[in-house]
């Protein structure tokens, strides 16, 4: 944030809508952490803005929205999805790598469009947000349902003012087995007409992800194939018609991770932008894994490229690596709003009269009351209601019981996260503390709990080859004094997770995890904090959370290779 401010300050002078004819460097991920499947678009009507929304699944609120001037400070600026009202289906999901999977943003005569399916939802669970200001959450519309038979859905407006849906098909019962079909929609009613085929790419299953644009007097169709880990890839092919035949693009795949030995694997699901100065770029999602995969445990991050694509030739996308030069527009970190630009620190006091931020998320709706900021006789604490069910649920775990869970994405390979807790639990199995949390089947906690009239912190990690669980007995004025916690990222491979009583400098650390726990799947991590009863019923005993502080320390940006620096420009 420091170096924002003094940008802002020179800004003033030198943010003139100027691009520079200089190629200059910039990082990436350009949206590190858990932002996968970017889509991006450029609206010159919105003072030479670039907007992306990226994929959460089931983490709530949903589909975050990033702004940017010159495509390296991205603020966060609303969620497509923020009230549980607009699209109340997706409240009673189970499957944790389900819900919103790939949005597709679109600009069209005023209007920004989101286009998505909310995997696995009952319906209505298919259709498109709407909002003439993507600066507010509660500008976004509700969900107008539109039926379409598959996933990852684009929109596409013909300049013959037909609109186009692509999406996914699954056609057998392999999920992992897909064609890409497509239908014209009315917006005015959402009618559909009936599917039809548009096209394979180049046969590498699964096609998915199709994103249509015209150009030049073509129709090009962008489609990820190869499925969503190492041999993901793009391919481009273009046709006279948006109905197809499609010729593809003798360079395919246009742009792809395979067979590197770059940090950056599994590039892939890409979207076309271009920039006022006539540039092309491509967003796309990445893993930094190297080629080993084994320790990623952000999972799939934004990552952008530049992209030369003159007339009907085909476009030549260069490849993604961590420090890469391309014709950026000039530094302008100037984008409005009251989310966190993307890299930031958190140091959040809880102070009265203030909310949670808009970066803070939830696992599924969370039941508003069990959280609450500066509740009476608690002024800067963070009130946390326990749920019955903890963070991994069990047998008969209904979506709709909710968990008590707040986070936020681990955005930096390195980092530290702090937080002090007081929590006086009175009943046994009532349990507090903070955790890793990637999903119900994957997660580790360090908390306090209530056993046998004793306290004691407990460590617990689920998931595959978890690590034992830790239990040691602290004194009863731990819980009276304040517990200090820290989760630590404190090389590629491991999480530390230390605590002590509070204004104690040296925490001890009760647990080292691997990352590769984390390391599968859809979603990335989240730190954050939880209370739960351990299935004794709702409610009990309250916890409070006071100074949470997120501190990115370094982005790996290559193999053993890290920026340390304030992340994002420079
Ligand atoms: C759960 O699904 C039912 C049926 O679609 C719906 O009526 C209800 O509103 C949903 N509830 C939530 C909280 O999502
Ligand atoms: C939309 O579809 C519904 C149901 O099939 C039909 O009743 C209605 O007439 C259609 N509306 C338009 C404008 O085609
Ligand atoms: C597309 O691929 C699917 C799955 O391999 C196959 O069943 C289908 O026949 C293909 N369609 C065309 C037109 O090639
Ligand atoms: C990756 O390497 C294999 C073996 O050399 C080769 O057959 C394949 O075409 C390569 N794939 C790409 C996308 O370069
Ligand atoms: C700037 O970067 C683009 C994208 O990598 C490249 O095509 C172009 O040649 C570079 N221009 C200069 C002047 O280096
Ligand atoms: C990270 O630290 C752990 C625990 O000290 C160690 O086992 C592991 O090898 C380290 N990883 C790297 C990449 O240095
Ligand atoms: C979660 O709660 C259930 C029910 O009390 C319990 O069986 C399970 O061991 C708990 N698991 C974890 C990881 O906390």
């Amino acid at each position: 944030m420091k170096s924002l401010l003094t940008l802002s300050a020179l800004g003033v002078v030198t943010a003139l809508h100027g691009y520079s004819d200089k190629n200059s460097t910039y990082f990436n991920p350009i949206i590190p952490g858990f932002h996968p499947d970017p889509s991006c678009i450029f609206v010159p009507e919105w003072e030479d803005t670039f907007f992306c929304a990226v994929s959460s699944f089931i983490a709530f609120p949903g589909m975050p929205v990033f702004a940017s001037k010159d495509l390296q400070n991205w603020r966060l600026i609303s969620h497509v999805h923020n009230r549980p009202e607009q699209a109340l289906t997706f409240g009673n999901i189970s499957r944790n790598s389900a819900g919103w999977y790939a949005p597709t943003l679109r600009f069209h005569e005023g209007t920004f469009y989101v286009i998505n399916v909310d995997v696995d939802a009952q319906a209505p669970s298919s259709g498109i947000f709407t909002t003439t200001n993507p600066y507010q959450d509660s500008a976004w519309s509700d969900l107008m349902p539109i039926p379409v038979g598959g996933y990852d859905p684009d929109l596409f407006f013909d300049p013959d003012g037909t609109v186009y849906i692509q999406y996914a098909a699954t056609i057998s019962n392999d999920p992992f087995t897909t064609e890409i079909d497509q239908v014209t929609v009315d917006l005015s009613t959402g009618n559909t007409s009936e599917p039809h085929f548009l096209s394979n790419g180049t046969g590498v299953q699964p096609p998915e992800g199709p994103h249509m644009y015209y150009k030049d007097g073509y129709y090009w169709l962008l489609l990820a194939e190869g499925g969503t880990a190492l041999d993901h890839q793009v391919t481009m092919s273009r046709s006279k018609s948006p109905t197809g035949p499609w010729e593809l693009d003798p360079g395919n795949p246009v742009l792809t991770a395979i067979n590197s030995s770059s940090l950056f694997q599994t590039v892939g699901h890409a979207d076309l932008f271009h920039d006022a100065a006539g540039n092309w770029w491509a967003c796309a999602l990445s893993t930094r894994s190297g080629p080993e995969y084994v320790h990623w445990p952000m999972n799939r991050e934004a990552v952008l490229t530049p992209v030369s694509w003159p007339g009907d030739d085909w476009p030549v996308f260069d490849p993604v690596d961590g420090l890469m030069p391309g014709p950026l527009p000039r530094v302008n970190p100037f984008v409005a709003g009251r989310g966190q630009f993307v890299g930031s620190n958190d140091y959040y006091k809880f102070a009265p009269r203030t909310s949670l931020p808009e970066h803070f998320t939830f696992w599924r709706f969370p039941k508003r009351e069990n959280y609450v900021v500066s509740p009476p006789g608690h002024p800067y604490r963070l009130q946390l209601t326990p749920s019955n069910a903890n963070l991994t649920g069990f047998e008969d775990f209904s979506p709709l019981d909710g968990q008590t869970f707040v986070g936020r994405r681990q955005e930096h390979t390195l980092f530290s996260y702090r937080v002090a807790m007081e929590f006086s639990p009175s009943n046994a199995g009532e349990e507090a503390g903070v955790t890793v949390f990637l999903r119900q089947e994957r997660n580790a906690e360090l908390g306090l709990i209530s056993m046998d009239d004793k306290y004691a912190l407990r460590f617990r990690a689920t998931g595959p080859d978890a690590p034992e669980t830790v239990v040691r007995e602290v004194p009863q004025w731990w819980a009276h004094r304040g517990i200090q916690f820290e989760i630590k990222a404190f090389n590629f491979t491991h999480y530390s997770l230390s605590a002590g009583p509070k204004g104690k400098r040296h925490l001890e650390t009760v647990a080292l995890v691997d990352n590769s726990l984390f390391s599968t799947s859809f979603t990335g991590v989240f730190v954050g904090v939880y209370a739960t009863t351990n299935g004794n019923g709702e409610g009990g005993t309250k916890a409070y959370f006071s100074d949470w502080r997120y501190k990115g320390i370094a982005q790996a940006i290559g193999i053993d290779e890290y920026h340390y620096e304030g992340y994002g420009h420079h």
